[in-house]
Parts: structure tokens; C-alpha cells; sequence
């Protein structure tokens, strides 16, 4: 059967309970929005395909519940993920920035924070939808930028040696991250 994506990049939403983790994935891949608060349970994925640079990409976004008691599966996941790369990809989303009158996190306190850990950093909100697919589409492009650096890097224009990477390998499954402030 004919693959229907280029890329197939995994993606990994952490941060604590009831920041808004499952709603940014509801928004992303549904444009929808629920007020209820339905607490993860474990561990849960959504898949969406997007085109980047003319590729498909298929994300695979796994949802983490926040809850501690869930820590030892959630970790799990995402120790694996740090496992397979050491280059992740990461980001810090602010979420819930439509709510102004109650705002935990100043913008420049996060942005602070993400360029001391060297990553981008978005404020969101899966209400108003503010940020969502952009944080989203700019992971994916950091993620295929640094892939094709990478391939770039190892098969340099002119040289004579060997292929390093081949086109299969570029195209392996890699964990990435994104995080809620
Ligand atoms: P766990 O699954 O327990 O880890 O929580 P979570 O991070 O997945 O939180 P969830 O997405 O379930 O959202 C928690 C609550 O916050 C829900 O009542 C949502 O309606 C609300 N919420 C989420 N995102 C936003 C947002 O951007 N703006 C506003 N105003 N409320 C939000
Ligand atoms: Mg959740």
C-alpha cells in the first residue's frame, strides 16, 4: 500500500495537570474546544498529517496525563524519547493566555525561562485557538530543518566518500517535545 506521508514525526505534550495539554490537542486536531475538565488518564495519542515544505508529515502527538500518579508511565515515554535523540526538539508553550485577569506567568518571565534552556517559546490558548497551529508548524519545521542539516552535514556536496545517512534512515522515527509552562 502506498505510504501516504514523507516524514512521520512523534511529538510528546508534557507539563502538569490542567494547564491545558489534552486542549491544545483537541484544538490542533479537531478545532474544537471543551470547558470541561476530563483529566488524562495515562497516556493517549492523536495523529495529524500537515504539509511542511511541500512534504507530507504525518505528526504522531502523544498526550501525557499530568497527573503525578501517572509519573512512572508518562516518564516512561518520555525517557525512551530522550533515549532515541539527544537532539530533541523542544519547545514551551504558555497556554491559557486568553485569561488575562488571572495570569500565573508574566511573557518575559517565559520567554526568560526558554532562552535559558535554548528553545522557542509561544504563548497559546486552545480557547481562542491564539498560537495553536503555529505551535505546532514550527516544531515540525525545526524538526525537518535539523533533519535535513543533519543529512547535509554527513553527505557533503563533492564528496567523494561514502553515503552516511541513507534516504530510509532519514526518515526514522524520532521522539520530539514540547512543553507547558
Ligand atoms: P491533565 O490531563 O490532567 O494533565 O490536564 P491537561 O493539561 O490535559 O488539561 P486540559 O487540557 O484537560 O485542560 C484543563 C482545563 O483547562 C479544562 O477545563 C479546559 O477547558 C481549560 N483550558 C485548557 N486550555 C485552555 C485555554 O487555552 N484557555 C482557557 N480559558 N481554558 C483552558
Ligand atoms: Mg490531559
Amino acid at each position: 500500500m502506498a505510504k501516504t506521508y514523507d516524514y512521520l514525526f512523534k511529538l510528546l505534550l508534557i507539563g502538569d495537570s490542567g494547564v491545558g495539554k489534552t486542549c491544545l490537542l483537541f484544538r490542533f486536531s479537531e478545532d474544537a474546544f471543551n470547558t470541561t475538565f476530563i483529566s488524562t488518564i495515562g497516556i493517549d495519542f492523536k495523529i495529524r498529517t500537515i504539509e511542511l515544505n511541500g512534504k507530507r508529515v504525518k505528526l504522531q502527538i502523544w498526550d501525557t496525563a499530568g497527573q503525578e500518579r501517572f509519573r512512572t508511565i508518562t516518564t516512561a515515554y518520555y525517557r525512551g524519547a530522550m533515549h532515541a535523540s539527544s537532539d530533541v526538539e523542544m519547545m514551551i508553550l504558555g497556554n491559557k493566555c486568553d485569561m488575562t485577569e488571572r495570569r500565573q506567568v508574566s511573557k518575559d518571565r517565559g520567554e526568560k525561562v526558554a532562552i535559558d534552556f535554548g528553545v522557542k517559546f509561544l504563548e497559546t490558548s486552545a480557547k481562542s485557538s491564539l498560537n495553536v497551529k503555529e505551535a505546532f508548524y514550527t516544531l515540525g519545521r525545526d524538526i525537518m530543518h535539523n533533519l535535513n542539516t543533519k543529512i547535509t552535514d554527513s553527505n557533503p556536496p563533492g564528496g567523494s566518500g561514502p553515503v552516511k545517512i541513507t534516504e530510509k534512515k532519514s526518515k526514522r522515527i524520532k521522539f520530539f517535545k514540547c512543553t507547558l509552562l
